[in-house]
Parts: C-alpha cells; structure tokens; sequence
C-alpha cells in the first residue's frame, strides 16, 4: 500500500541564520511584512534582531506584538485586520508556536474567505498562503516545519487545530543561539512537548515507515539533551541538538499526527491556560502506560532507541519507557495537575471534552472511556 510523506520547509539552521533573512525575503519578492512575536520574546532582546535584519532587507513592514500563550481566534482576527489594513505581502514570525501558530493563521486569512473558525480540521483552507518566514525561539512545538496552527476558540473552550499542507511556513530560520533566553520551565516545558511528539507520532496509527524513521531519530537526541539543557541553559550544543531533534520529530508528526496526550493537553489548556508543553508532559508517563497494552513492540523499540535496559521479556519492557519519562519529568521540574492549578473537582467536566477530541482518531489504543481518562487525570494530579 502507498502513502504519502510531505516536507516542504526550506531550512537555514546554526548560529547566525538570521543574517539570511534579508536574502530570503528579497529572494519572495516581498514588499511589506507583518513581524509577529509576544512579549516574552521582546524582552529577551530577540525581536529587534530580527527587525534590523528586516530593515537590512530595504522593505517596509509593521509589527505585531499581541500574540498570546495559547493564541485565541479572537487574537488571530485583530491581528488578520491589521495585517489586510496594512496590505502586507508576507510574514515573519519569531517566537515559539504561539506567535508562528498565530502568524499562520492569519496568513489563512489573507487569501482564504470567511474566519479562521472555518478552518479547523484537516484540509480545509483552499487557496495557497502568503510567504511566511519562522523564525522559532524554543525547541519544542516543531511548528516552524508543521502542517498545524494550534487555536483556541473561547465560545466552545476548545483547542482545534488546522491541517493544511498550505499552511506550512515557506521557509525556517532555526538558530539555537534564539532559544538560549529561554526561562527554565519554558525550556522543560517545550522539551517535554517535543518528546511527546516523538512519542505520539511513533506510535501514532498514521505512522509510516518515514515517520518512525524521523521520531526515533528525534525521539534519541532529545531524550539525551532536554536535562542538559534544563541544568545549563547555556550549553549550546546540547540546545543545537534539541533544536535539531524538534525539527526532525517535526518530520514525523506533521505526517502522522499525535495521540491521547495531545487530546488532554489541549483540553487542559482549554479549560484552565496550561502551557502547552507543562500539560503534555504531566500526562505523558500514565498514557504511555495506558497505551502500551495496544503497542508493546513499539514501546520497546522506543525503550531500545534511548538504551534503556530491555529484559527481553515483552511484558515488563512495554513498560520502560513509561517509567523513563517519569523519571525525566521529576528530573526536569515538571509539575503535577494540582501544581498547575487544575481543581480536582474539573475531572468529570474534562474528560467529557477530551473524549471529543479528533486526534484520539490516530490514538493506538482505541475505545478510550471516561473512567480512563479521569484514572490518568488522578495519576497526574498528585504525582510527576
Ligand atoms: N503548530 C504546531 O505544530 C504545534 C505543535 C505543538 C504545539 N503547538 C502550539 O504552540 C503553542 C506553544 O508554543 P511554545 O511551547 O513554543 O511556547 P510559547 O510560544 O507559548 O511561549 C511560551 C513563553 O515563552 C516565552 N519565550 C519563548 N521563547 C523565548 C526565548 N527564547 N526567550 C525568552 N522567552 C521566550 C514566550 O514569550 C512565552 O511567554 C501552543 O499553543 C501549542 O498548542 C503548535
Ligand atoms: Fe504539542
């Protein structure tokens, strides 16, 4: 049987890529852009890099600095507004998968009709997108090379995501020295979302021959490099190789998208703004768990691709892996639900919205009830 693997991304990576950014924005012809980043990125001193090298490149742009955690359809349509006043030609965006989420989405809108809310789901957007530089400053979301832009609509407190292979940023720069400002639990956070990319996608019933290959390839260097990054922030090597292994595990899940975890996550952050990556990782231990009655050879090729100790005897090795990534995440500060400040007494509430969520679609272990998503819920409210 055939399938498909796409990758379109043109990627200039290591130290100093952002001097290309003018080659590459003259190279599309483009006369105005829209920069987009949050705060967080302004105040580490990132965006006004990138703003010289825009003006480097001789073209007029404007600045939009609204982007939030979690970006929301309410933020993408101001932005969208401004960015059709302004007549911008292209985007670039800088900063985690919030700012170049939300800078796809509104390229959505600058060739594609009606809201954004009309584009959830897998395919939808119909007319190809404006040129979009990305520019990411943390190693975990991949969405520099990803299909996916992932929003939260207030009115029905849910996290969507749109699929679209048009969608995809036209072109990366990806310099570790971006992510080096990264606070400690942003840098825990976005590792742990990554890895459970790596994860999901390995065993994800979308998975391809090429997107195996690419997630334990990711899967290996990030495993290896997420606590050297979390005890020093400045060993550039190790953040070169987490950067590395986002965009390589980005390969593999934009193609055969994710799981259970993912369907938690987004309604934790939904419900209650958890940062993304916090509420992959303070889940990811039990639903591996959960999910390795349904693929315990995968589990083990998992265990074996970062050396754990295998017995050879497939019933405990399905399990290791389960209990390495619970390990990591007491290693790496990881907080528990209750820390997050989810209220116990939500559990009901939101295991009834996890279980509507699309992505359990490509899950492993299918049937997912209720009483399983609440049992992972009590796991992860008290322990890491
Ligand atoms: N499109 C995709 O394929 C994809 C995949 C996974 C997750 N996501 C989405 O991406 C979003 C999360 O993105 P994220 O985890 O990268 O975090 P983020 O973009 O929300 O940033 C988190 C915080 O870190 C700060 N920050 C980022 N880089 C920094 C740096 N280098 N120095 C100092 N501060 C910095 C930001 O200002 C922000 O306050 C979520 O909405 C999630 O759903 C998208
Ligand atoms: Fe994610």
């Amino acid at each position: 049987m055939s399938y498909n693997f796409f990758v379109k991304s043109n990627i200039t990576f290591g130290k100093g890529a952002a001097d290309k950014l003018p080659e590459i924005l003259n190279g599309h012809g483009l006369k105005k852009v829209m920069i987009v980043y949050d705060g967080g990125v302004k105040a580490a001193g990132i965006s006004e890099k990138i703003v010289a090298q825009v003006e480097k490149a001789g073209i007029e742009y404007i600045i939009f600095d609204g982007v939030i955690p979690n970006p929301t359809n309410e933020v993408v349509e101001g932005a969208a507004v401004l960015a059709k006043e302004a007549n911008v030609d292209g985007f670039v965006a800088v900063g985690g998968g919030s700012s170049i989420d939300l800078a796809k989405a509104v390229n959505v809108l600058m060739t594609n009709p009606g809201s954004i809310g009309d584009y959830g789901g897998m395919n939808m957007v119909k007319n190809p997108c404006l040129p979009l530089i990305a520019i990411p400053t943390t190693a975990g979301t991949s969405s520099e090379i990803t299909n996916v832009s992932a929003l939260i609509d207030t009115r029905k407190v849910i996290k969507y995501v749109v699929i679209d292979n048009n969608i995809v940023a036209s072109d990366v720069i990806a310099d570790p020295e971006f992510t080096k400002t990264m606070p400690v639990g942003v840098t825990a956070a976005t590792g742990m979302d990554a890895i459970t990319h790596a994860v999901e996608s390995y065993i994800s019933n979308m998975a391809t021959p090429l997107t195996e290959y690419n997630a334990i390839s990711g899967l290996r260097l990030l495993y290896e490099n997420l606590p050297k990054v979390v005890a020093n922030g400045a060993d550039m090597e190790a953040r070169e190789n987490m950067m590395l292994g986002c965009i390589i595990t980005g390969f593999s899940f934009s193609n055969a998208n994710l799981g259970f975890v993912h369907a938690i996550a987004h309604t934790l952050s939904a419900h209650f703004g958890l940062a993304h990556g916090m509420a992959n990782a303070c889940v990811l231990p039990y639903v591996m768990a959960y999910n390795a009655e349904a693929c315990p050879e995968k589990m083990v090729d998992l265990a074996r691709a970062i050396d754990l100790p295998l017995s050879g005897k497939l019933d405990e090795d399905k399990y290791l892996l389960a209990k390495a990534l619970k390990d990591l995440c007491i290693k790496i500060g990881i907080r528990t639900l209750k820390e997050q400040g989810v209220p116990e007494d939500s559990f009901d509430r939101l295991a009834d919205d996890v279980l509507k969520e699309p992505v359990l679609g490509f899950n492993p272990r299918q049937g997912v009830t209720k009483e399983d998503v609440i049992a992972i819920l009590k796991k992860a409210y008290y322990s890491r």
